[in-house]
């Protein structure tokens, strides 16, 4: 049984499926004897990645990383480190792996450079205590990024596929992430084929590979959100494949946490808000617009409030589809959902692997060049909804950084949806650890979204609709959605910086703008006078 820990998105379970194989499997998946010889263990295909090298994993949120070779690497670096030699590894993937992949690594003392996301407890205490040297990145950016060499050369790709046909073409597994990049990039090739990932997600993917570099970069012909513009799988080099690895073991094994009132209230509060627009003539009545729904329990959360809308036949243009939008699909409230990976729980992969030819039909998975693409999503019009740690009055947003210094995920997809929408829309409980950290505070520790990209606030007191309005208008705004008890301290904030001759445009008290993370730390509670 593998325990693993994410705290931040989703709770920890136990998890009984094999996730990890060094024996070979007698699968039928390789259809391609050129491949076939290239099967070896996973320890034998570990053992040709040496220290220093740069790895592109396949895995977007706990969906499609490769299962084997991570157990092995880690294995491979213990080992190295008890005979006193060094051994890291620097790891790209698409978005978090699982604790299988990175947990395990980091445990190894086996990762000495990551990016662009990761939600792993281990290796986010490395990011935080320096031992891991991490970058966080807009997920649209990677693959561009690492292309035109603002990364190190990828020496390998390891990535999981559940199966190779006959002519030798690559049928992904349940994301797509960064894959196609990592297998042109990488100098070498190791390819996991995961008997477990169903057959039958032959078909659902969308490979786009006429994606330029500037200058002269030619439009994507994606016109609408569910227009299907490439091929069904991946290509890879033959030549450059040193190995293939027969595997068997399940995706990710954390749960969403269950919904609950507040969690309900927050998916209302976006429901009246779209009503409100709908009403206004800003969103087409009964459809809306392509949605974006971002990861965490909040986002999966609020899509689940989508069934009371009364819906039917929404799309979706997002990063992952996770359990919530599941439900919508076979409720009929969404007709297509487009993404780059399935990020399903243990409480709902049975129900999608048991109706899978249904679901085949609704689902499309595409690279993350083009899922997050920022030209896209500004075309298509996405309405994007992501979580949040905290917000100030103004409206700037801290995704990332807990009391303005600790990493917990990353930016991830957020800024690439956020930025680009047609609306841009931030949720998050009105308060986190039992009411000590106000959600809406008077300046943000840590700036991942700009007040110019922020544009509709959701707390479960209800929407702060921010357009249109000035900075104080935007805190009087914001001040009505905050927790009850944070509300008179906020108000006390706003009015005595608002009241200072010369306040500005956007009034401050510089040295108590932080002050709340600093009480917060001094005493456990951004109340005042609770704990001092
Ligand atoms: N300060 C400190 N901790 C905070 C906090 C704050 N202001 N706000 C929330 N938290 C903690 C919660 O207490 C919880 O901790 P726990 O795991 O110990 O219980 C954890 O953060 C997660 O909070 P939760 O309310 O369950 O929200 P979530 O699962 O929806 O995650 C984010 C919220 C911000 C962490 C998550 O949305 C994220 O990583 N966002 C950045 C990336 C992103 O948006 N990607 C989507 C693009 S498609």
């Amino acid at each position: 049984m593998i325990a693993a820990s994410i705290g931040g998105v989703g709770e920890s379970v136990g998890y009984d499926e094999v996730v990890s194989t060094n024996e070979a499997i007698n699968t039928d998946r390789i259809r391609n004897e050129a491949f076939r010889s290239k099967v070896v263990s996973a320890d034998e295909a570990a053992a040709l990645i040496h220290d220093g090298a740069s790895i592109g994993f396949s895995g977007f949120v706990g969906a499609g990383y490769p299962k084997a070779i991570p157990d092995s690497l880690a294995k491979h670096a213990a080992a190295a480190h008890e005979r006193g030699e060094h051994f890291q590894v620097n790891v790209y993937t698409g978005a978090s792996t699982d604790h299988a992949l990175d947990g395990i690594l980091a445990e190894s003392e086996a990762i000495a450079f990551r990016t662009p996301f990761s939600t792993d407890g281990s290796l986010r205490k490395q990011i935080n205590n320096g031992s891991v040297r991490y970058i966080d990145t807009h997920l649209s950016h990677l693959a561009q990024q690492v292309e035109e060499g603002f990364f190190d050369h990828l020496d390998f790709a390891v990535i999981e596929v559940s199966g190779i046909d006959e002519d030798g073409h690559l049928i992904p597994s349940t994301s797509l992430g960064n894959n196609k990049t990592w297998l042109e990039q990488a100098d070498k090739v190791i390819l996991e084929v995961n008997e477990w990932q169903p057959e039958q997600l032959n078909g659902i993917h969308d490979v786009y590979y006429s994606v330029d570099v500037p200058p002269h970069r030619k439009p994507i012909p994606l016109v609408g959100a569910t227009d299907r513009i490439g091929v069904p799988y991946l290509e890879v080099d033959l030549d450059k494949v040193v190995a293939v690895v027969e595997t068997g073991g399940g995706d990710r094994n954390t749960k969403f946490t269950p919904l609950d009132e507040v969690s309900k209230a927050i998916g209302d509060n976006v429901v009246k808000f779209f009503k409100q627009e709908e009403e206004a003539g800003r969103l087409p009545k009964g459809k809306l617009l392509p949605l974006q729904s971002g990861i965490g329990n909040v986002a999966n959360a609020v899509l689940a409030g989508l069934e009371t809308g009364g819906y039917k036949g929404l799309e979706c243009f997002s990063e992952v589809i996770q359990d919530g939008m599941l439900g919508l699909i076979k409720s009929g409230t969404v007709e297509v959902a487009s993404a780059t990976a399935l990020s399903l729980s243990p409480d709902v992969i049975d129900e999608f692997r048991e109706n899978i030819d249904f679901y085949n039909k609704h689902i499309i998975l595409r690279p993350q060049e083009i899922s997050n693409n920022p030209e896209l999503i500004r075309r298509i019009g996405v309405v994007a909804m992501n979580g949040m740690l905290e917000a100030d009055i103004y409206g700037n947003v801290n995704s990332t950084h807990v009391m303005g210094t600790k990493m917990m995920n990353g930016i991830g997809g957020s800024g690439d949806f956020a930025r680009n929408g047609y609306i841009s829309i931030f949720l998050s409980p009105s308060v986190a650890k039992n009411g000590d950290i106000s959600a809406i505070v008077p300046f943000v520790s840590h700036v991942d979204h700009t007040e110019h990209d922020t544009q509709v606030i959701v707390t479960e007191y209800g929407f702060a609709d921010l357009r249109g309005k000035t900075p104080r208008e935007r805190a009087q705004a914001l001040i009505a959605i905050a927790h009850p008890s944070y509300r008179a301290q906020l108000q006390d904030y706003f009015d005595r910086a608002n009241a200072q001759p010369n306040a500005g445009q956007t009034p401050h008290i510089l040295p108590e703008a932080l002050s709340w993370h600093q009480r917060f730390l001094d005493t456990g509670s951004m109340l005042q006078g609770e704990a001092e």
